[in-house]
């Protein structure tokens, strides 16, 4: 027998406002064209003046508490995944802590850009399997539209806002690879890459926010190998294959990518969730994001074999393999 992490429930929070590639190139000098054929993104959602992360990220706890059927007071940690925090400090997750009127557990951030989902699930499993915690919420919650540059026609097309959160329970199970629940997570960072996808600024560097910077061509370059290479690691780890899994929810930064890597993997287009087109690039947020929309459709069941996988700035990459 051995503790697992099983996932209770999921759920999101998009921003009202949408904007399309359309009216992005009455802004910069693109088009829904090159926008569509190099990311497959067609619109993102754009919060609104006065919504922080904290309340997309509320919002996407309340919605994952209520698939859960479970009370927030059952809840005895939080981990958020941003990089787009409401204040330098506290945590943001504090701020979802109070507004979930939780004032017991621990309620931490974690910054790991695009991959941070993934760093915090494997984090919160881990303080589950341990027996030091009994139930969490592990949320993605971003406003990158606060930090993009939005002369720059490279970047501020790429990315939107959105949250989206799922409660973790710690259970016993058999031990084996038919088990609920997060089976491996494998987590990876080479800071060598660290100025290919940054922002510049910071509290101890410029005391600015700063924006967004990225080098399109050497993140692309990157993304395919890091991602398999942990998708691989994660198979190795429990003796499962592609075959096996019933989805694949990558990060959603660009259809390219995605397609690259399943093909790689030989994963087959129909066990790929895409949102990337309706949400643009949502950083940590994207995959509970992704999840929640295949969960809402009927698509992941309980029982399904889903493997979540993500890369971002840092470099930082990592995977999840888990039974919903
Ligand atoms: C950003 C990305 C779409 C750019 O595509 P690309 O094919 O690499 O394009 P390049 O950056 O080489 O630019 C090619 C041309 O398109 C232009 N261009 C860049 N953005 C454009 C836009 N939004 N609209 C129209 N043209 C654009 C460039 O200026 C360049 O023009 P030039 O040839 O006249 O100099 C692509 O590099 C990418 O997806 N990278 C990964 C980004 C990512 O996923 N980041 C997040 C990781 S978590």
């Amino acid at each position: 027998m051995t503790v697992r992490s099983v996932v209770l429930g999921c759920g999101s929070y998009l921003p009202q406002r949408i904007l399309t590639n359309a009216e992005l190139a009455t802004r910069v000098d693109t088009s829904d064209e090159w926008i569509v054929q190099r990311t497959g993104i067609r619109q993102r959602h754009i919060a609104a003046e006065g919504e922080c992360t904290s309340h997309l990220a509320i919002n996407a706890a309340r919605a994952a508490l209520a698939d859960a059927a479970v009370d927030a007071q059952s809840i005895d940690l939080i981990v958020l995944a941003t990089s787009t925090p409401d204040n330098t400090f506290p945590a943001t997750a504090v701020a979802v802590q109070n507004g979930l009127e939780i004032h017991h557990g621990a309620a931490f951030d974690l910054q790991a850009v695009c991959s941070g989902f993934i760093f915090a699930l494997a984090t919160a499993d881990n303080f589950l399997r341990t027996g030091a915690y009994k139930r969490a919420l592990v949320i993605g919650a971003e406003t990158f539209s606060r930090i993009l540059d939005w002369n720059d026609r490279g970047t501020c097309v790429l990315f939107g806002d959105g949250a989206g959160a799922i409660v973790l329970e710690a259970q016993t199970q058999p031990g084996k690879s038919s088990d609920r629940g997060v089976l491996t997570t494998h987590l990876r960072s080479d800071g060598r890459h660290k100025s290919k996808l940054y922002v510049d600024g910071g509290p101890s560097s410029t005391q600015t926010v700063g924006h967004l910077r990225m080098e399109g061509r050497e993140v692309f370059k990157h993304a395919v190998g890091m991602i398999t290479d942990v998708i691989v690691d994660a198979f190795n780890a429990t003796g499962l294959t592609a075959d096996d899994l019933d989805w694949f929810v990558p990060h959603q930064a660009n259809k390219r990518i995605i397609d690259a890597s399943a093909h790689k993997l030989h994963i087959v287009p129909q066990k790929v969730v895409l949102t990337v087109d309706q949400h643009g690039n949502t950083s940590a947020a994207s995959i509970p994001l992704a999840l929640s929309v295949a969960v809402k459709d009927g698509r992941i069941k309980k029982g399904d074999l889903v493997l979540l996988e993500a890369m971002g700035g840092g470099f930082t990459w990592g995977s999840a393999l888990l039974r919903w």
